[in-house]
């Protein structure tokens, strides 16, 4: 299992002005690191520098010591990153969108079917494996979009903002599983701003004003 290191980078979008500067955090396997920050704040920035979409102005990240590189060199070292947006494709169905990644990612057509019947049952998902995406409720396409994270089994799993339209209850199985994938070895990123959902985190790293600083270290 792998280590995710973010060592004193600056973020800024397409060279506008810095978002975050001096920012250093590890994501360590085994634990849900909840990263929170009011609306603009710069949670999805951090991710998307974590996940190998945004390369930093300077400093590094580093996943078990080494660059991180780009996304596609992200995605071979297995850092899975759940989108804020979904990321799911409309006209696919959400089986389709689950078994698709696991098969771009190695797995076989046998593996891809076993492992996304295994992800959609847990969020309670079973009943719309078949339908498209655009057919199904907000809700329910974010839980997709989450089974399709877990499907994955990445070593690194980057979560953004992923229980927003989610009801208490499926919030709740939501941690719960994101439990799992750190018992399981990985290193879980979590970003939100529900309060609630950051307490049942190992460690908090709050963002504002450009800066990080440890709710809970
Ligand atoms: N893809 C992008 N391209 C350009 N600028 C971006 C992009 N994503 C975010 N930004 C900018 O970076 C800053 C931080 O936004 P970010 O999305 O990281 O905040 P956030 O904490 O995730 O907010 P939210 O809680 O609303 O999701 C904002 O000023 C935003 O406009
Ligand atoms: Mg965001």
């Amino acid at each position: 299992m792998k280590t995710l290191a973010v060592d004193g980078v600056d973020l800024s979008w397409n060279g506008g002005p810095p978002v975050l500067t001096g920012l250093t955090v590890t994501a360590r396997p085994g634990e849900i690191l909840a990263v929170t920050g009011t609306s603009g704040a710069g949670k999805t920035t951090l991710l998307s520098a974590m996940a190998g979409l945004l390369p930093p102005a300077s400093g590094v990240v580093l996943i078990d010591g080494d660059p991180l590189g780009d996304r596609d060199r992200a995605v071979s070292l297995g850092v899975v990153l759940i989108p804020q947006d979904n990321g799911l494709a409309a006209i696919l169905t959400a089986a389709e969108n689950i078994a698709v990644a696991v098969i771009a990612t190695g797995g076989t057509p046998a593996e891809a079917r076993r492992r996304t019947a295994e992800a959609l049952e847990p969020l309670g998902l079973s009943g719309q494996a078949d339908q498209l995406i655009e057919e199904l409720s907000g809700g329910q396409q974010q839980r997709t979009a989450i089974a399709r994270g877990l499907a994955l089994r990445g070593d690194v799993l980057l979560a953004d903002e992923i229980t927003s339209e989610l009801d208490a209850a499926n919030r709740q199985r939501v941690i719960e599983l994101l439990r799992g994938e750190a018992t399981r070895g990985a290193a879980v990123v979590f970003a939100t701003h529900d309060p609630e959902a950051a307490a049942a985190c190992d460690r908090e790293l709050h963002l504002a004003d450009g800066a990080a600083v440890w709710a809970r270290p």
